[in-house]
């Protein structure tokens, strides 16, 4: 009897020491930058039980996150985020050098902007190593999550030894996201798969260790050399973009021949070596990543001599498909000189606040040179756009936008917007005409023959003295 109460006080406290030795070994992460990025990564590693410092050069944005004030609206992150902070797991500094002295492990996710030129912007990047160079006095891993050119990380190993960083003293991963806005959280906790680039199988294996309670059979952990990582993660988003100017150019054919896009787009999709997901016609795609990404890889391939002439024509398709909104408006109405046209939803896309490289963008723009007066709402992408075009009208609500407007152009397909198939309840609806450039409205449910609506990849065809889509 005794020896076997030996024996089990002998195995808890083995597991005992595991558990709570493995707690105080748990590395400490630093995140440098606080963008959606390195803001759900940070979350997110916490949320998983690693200790983590997020810093960003934003002392605005620090503040609000040490107030608990998350500026992005991204779901699920303040709930994450507030539950890490109060286990003392999730702290924010605008000090990143005193982070990174603190960190065994050092993610990078500053942004890597398109310029003018197209290339990736890499000061920031640049800015970020030179912070944390001085701290690389006794070993840490080094982790890239931003989107860099390829060939980045090795430049960057370069880099840091040609500042006098000793080679023993960091080893280089590149661990691409593929987190997308409005969603992050939940991509980052469910992956299709990590994938990790470096030329240290000890590094690799402990950004690895960081995802463990990730991978299952249907996640995957890809190991390989950085240069691979970069091009997988470029190769990814380009091919989405190219996946959705190709289904916009299957759109404007239909709209020609009557063909019912949403029949051919769904049929495609169960195709499993298609897929449906990212067949989504519409008025092209923006974002901060498709854009930058595409312009990027462009530029890249040019450098190292090699043509992408699919991923030129991508970006060409998309953009026209942008300015298809308002050349389907004019149509309807050619002289739009002091019409007042209502834009419903300004954020590139529905689930988030950001308005970068929105298609609304290039409507505005267009209905602006046509002396169009403006009525702007989006439910959470007022006060970004207002940044750019400050003298436009925005409204509160939906009811404000539609009333006494001669025309609306649904840029975003939020929710809300499907109210619009009640509108003749809603107001003296005279001939109002609706350009729906997300297909949000189901025309069937619309009851009064005052409405004239425009689709994308619709053929128009007069019906009783009205044209709608079919
Ligand atoms: C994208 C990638 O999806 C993500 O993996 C990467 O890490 C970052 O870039 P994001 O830009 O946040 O994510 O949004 P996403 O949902 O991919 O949409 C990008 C654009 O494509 C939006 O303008 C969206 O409206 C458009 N889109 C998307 C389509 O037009 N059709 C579709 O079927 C899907």
């Amino acid at each position: 009897m005794i020896k076997s109460t030996n024996a089990a006080y002998a195995i808890l406290s083995v597991i005992l020491f595991c558990n709570v030795g493995c707690t105080i070994n748990k590395p400490v992460i630093a995140v440098i930058g606080t963008g959606y990025v390195g803001l759900v990564t940070g979350t997110c590693l916490a949320h998983l039980g690693n200790n983590v410092i997020c810093a960003d050069i934003d002392q605005e944005k620090i503040n609000a996150l040490n107030n608990g004030v998350v500026l992005m609206y991204e779901p699920g992150l303040k709930e994450l985020l507030d539950e890490s902070v109060l286990k003392n797991q999730l702290q924010f500094t605008h000090d990143s050098a005193n982070a990174a002295q603190q960190a065994d492990i050092i993610f990078i996710a500053v942004d890597t902007p398109m310029q003018s030129d197209g290339t990736a912007n890499m000061a920031y990047l640049e800015s970020a190593l030179q912070t944390i160079a001085p701290t690389l006095t006794k070993h840490k891993v080094l982790c890239i999550k931003s989107t860099v050119p390829i060939g980045t990380t090795d430049y960057v190993q370069q880099l840091l030894m040609s500042w006098g960083v000793e080679k023993h003293a960091f080893s280089l991963v590149m661990n691409p996201e593929f987190l997308r806005e409005g969603s992050a959280v939940q991509d980052f906790l469910h992956p299709d798969r990590i994938v990790i680039g470096s030329r240290s199988y000890q590094a690799a294996q402990q950004i690895k260790s960081l995802y463990e309670p990730l991978l299952t059979s249907n996640t995957p952990c890809t190991i390989v050399d950085p240069a691979t990582a970069e091009t997988i993660k470029y190769a990814s988003n380009s091919f989405l973009a190219v996946k959705i100017s190709f289904i916009n150019e299957i759109a404007n054919l239909c709209e020609q021949t009557g063909a019912d896009i949403c029949a051919v787009s769904h049929a495609m999709g169960l195709d499993k070596r298609i897929g449906p997901y990212f067949l989504k016609h519409g008025a092209g795609f923006g974002g901060s990543c498709f854009p930058k990404d595409c312009n990027a890889l462009l530029h890249n391939a040019k450098k190292w001599g090699v043509s992408l002439p699919t991923l030129s024509a991508c970006l060409l398709t998309n953009e026209e498909q942008r300015k298809k909104p308002v050349k389907k408006l004019l149509d309807f109405m050619p002289n739009l000189h002091n019409k007042s046209v209502t834009v419903l939803g300004l954020a590139f896309k529905a689930g988030t606040n950001d308005v970068r490289n929105s298609c609304a963008i290039t409507t505005i723009d267009l209905l602006l040179q046509q002396g169009a007066h403006i009525k702007a709402y989006d439910p959470v992408a007022n006060t970004n756009m207002k940044q750019l075009f400050p003298r436009i009208d925005y409204c509160n609500c939906l009811e404000d936008a539609i009333d006494q407007t001669d025309a609306i152009i649904i840029m975003t397909d939020w929710p809300e917007f499907k109210q619009l198939e009640n509108i003749s309840k809603k107001s003296s609806a005279h001939d109002l005409i609706i350009i729906d450039a997300c297909n949000i409205i189901d025309c069937s449910k619309l009851e009064t023959k005052k409405i004239i609506v425009g689709k994308m990849g619709k053929k128009y065809e007069a019906m009783d003295n009205r044209r709608m889509c079919n």
